[in-house]
């Protein structure tokens, strides 16, 4: 049986650096893959790679190919699993059709729209009219007095603080320390902005001042302490301690927020801190006053029980609304409302897409990452839903260009951008470093595809993208009908998407479940869903997937993964859903992962930055002459040595990646049983001399 070319070798020693220069900003390199929030987005320029690997000329080395121009126009690689649609741009790049597939509502969203070309013309002409619509509106709700000077200023950030209240009722807001705010490097400018907790006057020190004595009151105090203990306790004037849970708890609602700072913009465009006062107070009850006289799109939908959710309801966040102040509420309204009445559907729902986006940077759960950086810390920087003791508020329109994560600043960063790189589809020079060599490389086509929910409109389109919604374990396919699959599977226990997608669908269905029939539900998980659980329940469900994924795959056809876990269990779940769908390993390499650091790699003990890439067949792989666990042993060797000579030290954790795929690998070509892999794999992870 012919060998396609990723089942041969994969050149990860090319790729490797153009994916690590892609990592440090993949919403710069790959911009139609972050038109809105996704987790867990793969690397395009290794997905480039891998779909090169299944497509070109046998004859061919990947690398060879991967700054041409392609025209796969008769191949269709099929992505089961599709998220923010990595696969399927990366496809469309090499000339070929694409079938993408998610079961989650909000992922089928995003991508439809991030593939869709629209005249730019018309995505300017539309934000104009809303700009004129309700902009001034908006902004006048982020306006305030310096009381020193008398100017009035643009607010671009409120700071905020939770609290709670004690037994005798009294009233402690949660501060770690009085910091408020630093510099991200804050040993090169020391200076940073700290609230006095006697009269809660803001005042300038040293970041790291354990002394320091407020102006305004004059006492003194350590602003390296807070108001609360270790963290997890407050103690009250009379002396008792309490658990900050438990009085949380105990108040049966969302916890309570004291606003305490503001920076702003002054007239002569400089940036300042002011301290929260009267005007501020009166300008937020003006806005709640707003709020219950409106009858705006907002959610409904309640926050249901899961291993996120569950962070947030312990914090009696029991209603997604209930994660923004009422401010945030009547801005964001305000603005839905006008974007629904754009009648277009398709330029609409490319706002409706940006909209959403701009949620996750303005809500309760965003934090102050500090000067000198993106200000504002979106909800999802650990792919959780934790409750933020010191919020910060953005202004949702933004502020003269000087805002970030805002409906204005995104609109040019994240939807214009995509829509460029449409037009303009580039990949990254390996030699970017080398002066004069241009960072971009401009090898591709335009993306022009056809973007359709049904398949006979995709039949009939030169290039198109049938982008599906629905579970991957059903297939509206023929049989033998895709040329490769690519993909990237949940990993186990990783990322629980539904639950945090709700965020997002919370709104997106208010706007549009009453025209597309996947945002009617009540949220966006479905049961057939590729999630924890148990390894079993994972492994099943992901077999299901892969079986399905098989019957539409040619005879000679391949799919292709990427996997990485820091645990046995995760890489036995893998081995048992290939074997249900009686695919056969051919081939695994590694290569690296998404990020350089962040969580949850680097929560991890052993920091992992290698993806394996998985290769199955439908049969007639080579067998090895070696016992399948000298041959995966020799394997490891082998690229140890490659990844040595290119002098990439590699961790404990990328190790074991290498090993156990090695190992997934040798058994699968050997159909070894579940019981004698998973005796590998333990040896892989407790008692291998690496
Ligand atoms: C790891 S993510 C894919 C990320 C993607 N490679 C990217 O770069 O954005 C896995 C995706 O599988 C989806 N999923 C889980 N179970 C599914 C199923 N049964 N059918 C289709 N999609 C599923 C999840 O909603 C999630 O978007």
């Amino acid at each position: 049986m012919t060998k396609t070319a990723i089942e041969r070798d994969f050149p990860f020693e090319e790729i490797d650096p153009i994916a690590d220069r892609e990592s440090w900003r993949k919403e710069i390199n790959r911009p139609l893959y972050h038109i809105h929030k996704w987790w867990a987005n793969r690397l395009g320029s290794v997905f480039r790679a891998i779909v090169l690997g299944t497509l070109q000329d046998k004859s061919k080395a990947v690398w060879e190919g991967f700054y041409e121009k392609h025209n796969f126009s008769k191949k269709i690689v099929l992505d089961p699993f599709m998220g923010s649609g990595t696969t399927l741009g990366e496809s469309l790049k090499l000339g070929a059709k694409v079938i993408g597939c998610d079961i989650n509502p909000v992922s089928s969203f995003i991508v439809r729209q991030a593939l869709q070309h629209v005249e730019q013309g018309d995505l300017l002409k539309a934000f104009k009219r809303i700009e004129k619509n309700v902009s001034a509106r908006i902004r006048s709700y982020y306006e305030t007095v310096d009381p020193a000077t008398g100017e009035r200023c643009q607010v671009l950030y409120y700071f905020w603080v939770k609290t709670v209240i004690t037994p005798e009722g009294e009233e402690i807001p949660l501060f770690s320390d009085m910091v408020f705010s630093r510099n991200a490097y804050p040993s090169r400018k020391p200076d940073s902005q700290i609230l006095c907790p006697h009269c809660w006057a803001i005042s300038v020190g040293r970041f790291d001042s354990e002394d320091h004595t407020c102006p305004s009151c004059k006492k003194s105090f350590n602003p390296q302490l807070g108001t609360t203990i270790s963290g997890h306790s407050v103690a009250s004037k009379t002396g008792n301690k309490y658990k900050i849970g438990d009085l949380v708890r105990a108040q049966k609602t969302a916890p309570g927020h004291r606003l305490y700072a503001l920076m702003v913009l002054d007239p002569s465009g400089n940036k300042r801190y002011l301290r929260a006062g009267q005007h501020d107070l009166d300008l937020l009850k003006k806005a709640s006053e707003d709020l219950h006289g409106l009858k705006l799109p907002l959610p409904t939908l309640p926050v249901r029980a899961g291993n996120n959710t569950d962070q947030a309801r312990s914090y009696n966040y029991f209603h997604w609304r209930d994660f923004f102040n009422d401010r945030q509420l009547l801005c964001l309204g305000l603005l839905l409302q006008e974007i629904l009445l754009i009648e277009d559907r398709l330029v609409r729902d490319h706002f409706l897409c940006l909209f959403s986006g701009t949620l996750e940077f303005n809500n309760l759960f965003c934090s102050f990452k500090g000067e000198g950086t993106g200000a504002v810390r979106h909800m999802f920087s650990n792919h959780i839903l934790k409750p933020e003791r010191t919020p910060l508020e953005n202004s949702v329109w933004g502020v003269d260009g000087k805002s970030s994560g805002t409906f204005s600043t995104l609109f040019r960063s994240r939807l214009l951008k995509a829509k460029e790189y449409l037009d303009r589809p580039f990949e990254l020079s390996a030699d970017a470093t080398v002066p004069g060599v241009d960072a971009k490389i401009y090898c591709n086509p335009p993306i022009r595809t056809k973007v359709t929910r049904d398949l006979q409109e995709f039949e009939k389109a030169p290039s198109a993208a049938l982008v599906l919604n629905g579970d991957s374990s059903c297939l509206p396919l023929p049989d033998n009908y895709v040329d490769a699959v690519v993909t990237d599977p949940p990993y186990f226990d990783f990322v629980h998407y539904s639950e945090l997608s709700d965020f997002f669908y919370a709104w997106l269905s208010e706007a549009v479940g009453g025209e597309y029939p996947e945002f009617k539900r009540q949220d966006s998980s479905s049961p057939g869903e590729v999630q924890d659980k148990s390894p079993k329940d994972f492994a099943r469900n992901l077999g299901k997937v892969f079986t399905e994924s098989a019957r539409v795959l040619k005879p000679e056809g391949v799919l292709v993964f990427s996997f990485h876990h820091s645990r046995p269990e995760g890489w036995l779940a893998i081995y048992e859903a290939i074997l249900a769908s009686g695919l056969q390993i051919a081939a695994a390499h590694p290569v690296k992962a998404e990020m350089s650091g962040g969580s949850p790699k680097t929560a991890a003990k052993h920091p992992i930055n290698l993806d394996a890439i998985i290769v199955c067949k439908k049969g007639g792989a080579e067998k090895p002459i070696l016992e399948a666990w000298d041959g995966a042993v020799r394997d490891y060797q082998d690229y140890s040595q490659r990844f040595q000579a290119i002098g990439r030290t590699l961790s404990l954790g990328d190790r074991r990646v290498i090993l156990a795929s090695q190992v997934l690998k040798h058994c699968s070509l050997a159909a070894r049983t579940l019981g004698s892999v998973e005796i590998m794999l333990l040896r892989v992870f407790d008692e291998y001399d690496f």
